[in-house]
């Protein structure tokens, strides 16, 4: 397995392949999380290379760049051992020549207005370019995103579809914790305590299936339960969209996701999570 930090390295290694290519874009301090991705990749595809990328402009001023989990060598060994072919690891100055004059790829203001997004000013953005820019250096077939983020894969799949990438976006499902905590590289900011905390999460979400599968549909009183749980907790959101369109779920939906998000105190950590219900 090769590391590579340029571009055009790249670039010339994938042209003279005649493979199909799996590509697993993440920001590194990996995890089994991500190895499931790595691993399906592997499975799916003659050549898999995984990015490996803190990308400055999908994070906001007062956010966690700076302190943002760096692991790359151990990292590098992990995707080795699951099979992948390239780590591709570029410096934010081999990926931006100047963030200033950048060319932004901007999802729809109706699926960034919302969730993650409006907690996030121009996340979505900066998640959508860099998320292009890895499709068109790797020329990948396939590429793999977890549904832990849902709102970045419902709108990583809208922006292939509306501007025509020939990729296919392969969901996976949520890996976590026996205890049901998500697995997340900030996952490392907790100690134990803040730990047991950041359980809420997982716990609120299923509690409202619990409801739900009792035949509960009232969405204020599924939101109002899981904030519940989440007392203590410095939330973000509690809501339920449809899982398609990711519109606020209605009781016609036959489908319901429930998203959270919130800051775990004292440490100032933000998970996100989410269910269906
Ligand atoms: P990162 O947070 O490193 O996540 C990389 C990929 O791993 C994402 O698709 C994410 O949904 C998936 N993932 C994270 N935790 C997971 C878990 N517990 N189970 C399953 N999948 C999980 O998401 C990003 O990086 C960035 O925004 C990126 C897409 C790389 C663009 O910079």
């Amino acid at each position: 397995m090769k590391i590579i930090h340029k571009i055009g390295e790249l670039k010339s290694i994938v042209k003279s392949l005649n493979k199909t290519i799996g590509l697993v874009p993440t920001m590194g301090a990996l995890h089994l999380g991500h190895a499931s991705l790595i691993k399906k990749s592997v499975e799916e595809n003659d050549f898999t290379i995984v990015s490996v990328f803190v990308n400055p402009v999908q994070f906001g001023i007062n956010e966690d760049f700076d302190k943002y989990p760096r692991t790359l060598e151990k990292d590098a060994k992990l995707c080795e051992e699951l099979g992948a072919d390239i780590v591709f690891a570029p410096s934010a100055d081999e990926m931006y020549q100047d963030t200033k004059e950048l060319t932004l790829v901007c999802p729809p203001y109706s699926a960034i207005n919302k969730l993650c997004g409006k907690s996030r000013p121009g996340h979505f953005d900066g998640v959508a370019t860099v998320v292009s820019k890895l499709f068109n250096i790797s020329k990948c077939e396939r590429a793999y995103f977890g549904q832990k983020d849902a709102q970045q894969l419902f709108i990583i799949k809208k922006m292939v579809k509306d501007l025509n990438f020939d990729v296919e976006i392969v969901p996976c499902p949520i890996v976590r914790e026996s205890d049901g905590l998500a697995l997340s590289s900030r996952n490392s900011y907790l100690d134990e305590k803040a730990r047991q905390e950041g359980l809420k999460l997982s716990k609120a979400l299923n509690y409202a299936k619990e409801l739900w599968q009792k035949g509960i549909k009232d969405r204020q009183v599924l939101c109002d339960s899981a904030l519940k749980i989440m007392e203590g907790l410095d939330v973000d959101y509690v809501e339920i969209v449809n899982p398609e369109t990711f519109e606020d779920w209605v009781e016609t939906d036959k489908n319901a996701l429930m998203l959270v998000a919130a800051k775990i105190p004292p440490t100032n950590t933000r998970l996100i999570d989410n269910l269906e219900l």
